[in-house]
């Protein structure tokens, strides 16, 4: 079935300007300067039609395969945007080195001081059904924060709290992993709204000074990758996630 996805026709200097061999401009300079075979041929036409996933494409030689959809989860550092092109921040597209396409962008957005699972993609369908609102996908954090979290705060999340938006949150589930000074907590949102769990805490007069995110629905952060690192998802975590 994947395999039959992956064998659509598509403009040469576009299958190559995905596969960021270059810009558009460059890879039309390439075909003209006869740097580009199709199935052996050289090709001088930029506009030829290729078969991705069954045509052979080479460029001065070495051979290019087409990757029609990328999917990769990343443990997100602090200090780096979650988003495609940034010409102040870093963003977390910068971070992705092994990459093979040019169109792929984070799905959802965490702040730049908050940390942990990201999904980056390109597959528009999948990132439209985890973030539409009406889906409601569970994400779980784990959070720091300054004051003591009490009973009363779980309640007050359970219940839905007022962020000042139009409608009051949707019931979050608060757990308390230790209480104090600063406090360590679990939280489950079906929601992503702005700011969204900073906002709730302000909502009962506490800080969030740390927040990591741990899971997205069924997908769980592999603790194994460091803060900046990232891995493509195992077919079984892909499959899963498309079935949500
Ligand atoms: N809630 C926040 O306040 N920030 C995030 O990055 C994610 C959820």
């Amino acid at each position: 079935m994947e395999e039959k996805k992956n064998r659509k026709t598509i403009r040469l200097d576009r299958y190559l300007a995905e596969m960021q061999v270059g810009s558009r401009s460059q890879v039309k300079n390439l075909i003209r300067q006869r740097q580009v075979t199709v199935n052996g041929q050289t090709v001088l036409r930029p506009e030829t039609q290729v078969l991705a996933g069954s045509d052979c494409i080479t460029v001065r030689g070495q051979q290019i395969c087409y990757v029609q959809t990328e999917y990769y989860m990343m443990n997100k550092p602090a200090g780096v945007v979650s988003a495609t092109k940034d010409t102040r921040e870093k963003t977390v597209l910068d971070l992705l080195k092994d990459a093979k396409r040019n169109d792929l962008f984070p799905v959802g957005r965490l702040d730049k001081d908050t940390v942990g699972l990201l999904l980056i993609t390109n597959d528009g369908e999948l990132a439209h059904r985890l973030l539409s609102p009406g889906r409601h996908v569970d994400k779980v954090y784990e959070a720091a924060i300054k004051g003591r979290v009490t009973g009363q705060d779980v309640d007050a999340f359970a219940a839905g709290v007022d962020i000042g938006d139009d409608k009051p949150c949707l019931p979050a589930n608060l757990t308390i992993l230790e209480s104090g000074e600063i406090s360590r907590v679990r939280i489950k949102i079906r929601e992503g709204r702005y700011h969204q769990i900073k906002r709730m805490f302000q909502a009962v007069e506490k800080e969030v000074l740390f927040l990591k995110r741990l899971s997205m629905g069924n997908l769980k952060l592999d603790e194994t990758l460091k803060e900046g690192e990232a891995r493509p998802l195992t077919p079984e975590e892909t499959e899963r996630l498309k079935a949500l």
